[in-house]
């Protein structure tokens, strides 16, 4: 199982995604593959920022060696799940994907079944709002555990 999270710098909300997830998978004890990317690649190259290192580290998940990079192609063919982290994030993955890889792509939110459409960008905001995602993340990660395990089965 190949998992792939996408939001837009890939320094705030998909490093936080693919942090949590990365450590619930390895609890899980399943094979699988974790990465995080950006439709933007302004940041392309740099760490997570700091204030996402920083709730992350305390909850005991490190995501301070991740680096940000831009999506590829490439991504839609290798990975078997694509999560995207809100509605434009979203719609620029499908734009880029081949009709055929499109069902690979889906809202993480709404896969997570978790009743809301976006993870809030926090770009502009404060640790309360970097406290909200990480958050919203977990429990979007803890949801949809059943369902990737599922997927991995078949
Ligand atoms: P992310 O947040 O998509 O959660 O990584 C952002 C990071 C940087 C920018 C926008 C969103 N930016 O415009 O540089």
């Amino acid at each position: 199982m190949r998992i792939l999270m996408v939001c837009l710098g890939n320094i705030c909300r998909s490093p936080l995604a693919e942090g949590i997830m990365d450590q619930k998978l390895k609890q899980a004890g399943i094979p699988y593959a974790i990465d995080s990317a950006g439709t933007g690649g302004w940041h392309s190259g740099e760490r997570p920022d700091q204030r996402s290192v920083q709730v992350a580290a305390r909850y005991g998940i490190d995501i301070s060696h991740q680096k940000a990079r831009k999506l590829r192609k490439e991504d839609l063919q290798h990975f078997d799940l694509i999560l995207a982290m809100d509605q434009s994030n979203y719609r620029d993955i499908v734009q880029l994907s081949d009709p055929e890889e499109q069902n690979k792509v889906h809202l993480f939110l709404e896969f997570a079944g978790m009743g809301k459409k976006d993870v809030p960008d926090p770009w502009y905001g404060g640790p309360e709002d970097f406290e909200a995602v990480f958050q919203l993340l977990e429990e979007a990660c803890q949801q949809s555990l059943s369902k990737i395990l599922k997927y991995n089965t078949i």
